[in-house]
């Protein structure tokens, strides 16, 4: 195990008819609020009442963002910090899914900075102070309610990238599973395979003597694999979405299940290459390279993919080869995906091989990816050839 140091600040309000603490919560940060949300989910489903019901309570003067697209772009962000700018906003409050928290952050952090909020995206500057900002969560998959990341994408550009700090971290979070319900079947598939995603690329790793942390990666899979197809059946089962949303934000909250463990997440450079230039669910990527990524990597610690296979997928090893069970695994990995109805290859979500070089490029832009295996672009190219 490696040396660590772990800190996360973000308080998580958690269970049904948590919405009823926002206003109490969010008092200390100030009274001018911008208010961030998406494309009119939370106005279909009661949410949006419900919040500003809240805000009023506490005597909130808010501005409101709205229209966040999936995929959050800059130039969403970019009105998000005139609003704050010309009404002096002291608290931003996102409610949604990671597009909308993502945005929030990005524009919490890009109010009180002098350039450009993308200089903290492409590696100019780093964030060194944000407005405080709080999340109403309404999507199990991305953890960004109890992290401090930020993906934001310049269409203009064609980038996606992400950003960092602990000035990004929710004050606070509400996660209230029932909000979940309304997810559509899709977008909950997604959310299975991403928060998995995230999973996998703590789980994969070269460090030794971490069974603790890797007990975490198994229980976390084994929790999302049962749970996950009972709320595809019944989206409205309580005890299903609750587990989801908690297997969520535990898998990438700042790095808690990975503690000591170096982490790889060239899986997720891969995906925001292709998501920068096809703007497909991020889910939907993920799912599409992460089994390509195992098939291309498995060799370099063939015991970590045997352990994944029989531990997660209860692959039954009697009469196997080490070769064949950590195959199985994977195999299993696809299945699964398949199951729940995410993609397997980019051409079923309409890919070709128009811009794979570019891809490969957009994911090795400052320097090699991943650390389980270090992937030049010749790697991600072969990849993403696997994967058409
Ligand atoms: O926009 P609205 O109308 O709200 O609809 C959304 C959107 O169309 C809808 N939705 C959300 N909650 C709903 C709902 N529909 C009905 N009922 C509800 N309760 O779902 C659609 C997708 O929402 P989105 O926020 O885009 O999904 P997700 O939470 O998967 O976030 C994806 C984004 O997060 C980034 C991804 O790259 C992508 O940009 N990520 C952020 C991370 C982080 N901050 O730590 C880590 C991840 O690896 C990921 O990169
Ligand atoms: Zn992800």
């Amino acid at each position: 195990m490696n040396n660590f140091t772990f800190y996360n600040p973000t308080k998580i309000v958690f269970g049904r008819g948590t919405v009823s603490q926002l206003g109490g919560l969010m008092e200390p940060y100030g009274k001018k609020v911008l208010l961030v949300y998406g494309g009119g989910s939370i106005k279909r489903n009661g949410l949006y009442d419900r919040v500003m019901e809240q805000l009023r309570s506490v005597g909130a003067e808010v501005h409101e963002l709205s229209g966040v697209e999936p995929n959050p772009r800059l130039t969403s962000v970019h009105r998000g910090i005139e609003i704050c700018r010309e009404h002096g906003v002291e608290f931003i409050l996102g409610v949604g899914g990671g597009s909308v928290i993502d945005a929030a952050k990005a524009i919490a952090a890009g109010v009180p900075y002098e350039g450009d909020v993308w200089d903290f995206y492409v590696r100019k500057a780093r964030v060194q102070k944000a407005l405080p900002l709080g999340a109403v969560l309404t999507l199990a998959a991305t953890g960004t309610e109890m992290n401090g990341n930020s993906v934001i994408t310049n269409w203009e550009t064609r980038e996606k990238r992400g950003a960092g700090s602990i000035h990004m971290y929710p004050k606070f979070s509400i996660l209230d599973p029932e909000l979940t319900f309304t997810v559509p079947t899709d977008q909950t598939a997604n959310g299975i395979v991403d928060m998995m995603s995230h999973v996998f690329e703590q789980y994969f790793s070269q460090t030794m003597d971490t069974p603790l942390q890797e007990r975490f990666c198994e229980s976390i899979l084994k929790t999302v694999i049962e749970n996950g197809e009972i709320a595809l059946r019944e989206p409205d089962h309580y005890a299903a979405r609750a587990n989801l949303m908690l297997c969520a934000t535990y898998a990438l909250n700042g790095g808690m299940i990975s503690v000591g463990v170096e982490d790889d997440w060239a899986s997720h450079g891969i995906e925001h290459a292709i998501s920068a230039f096809y703007d497909i669910a991020h889910g939907a990527g993920l799912s599409i390279v992460f089994p390509n990524w195992m098939k291309y990597v498995y060799r370099e610690r063939i015991d970590r993919f045997v352990q994944f296979a029989v531990r997660v997928w209860g692959i039954d090893p009697a009469g196997k080869s080490d070769e064949e069970i950590a195959l199985a695994g994977i195999e299993a990995t696809r299945d699964y995906f398949t199951r729940i109805g995410a993609p397997a290859t980019l051409g079923e979500v309409g890919i070709g091989r128009e811009h794979l070089d570019e891809m490969a490029e957009h994911a090795v832009r400052f320097g090699p990816i991943g650390r389980f295996r270090k992937l030049e672009k010749d790697d991600v190219k072969a990849i993403l050839e696997m994967a058409l």
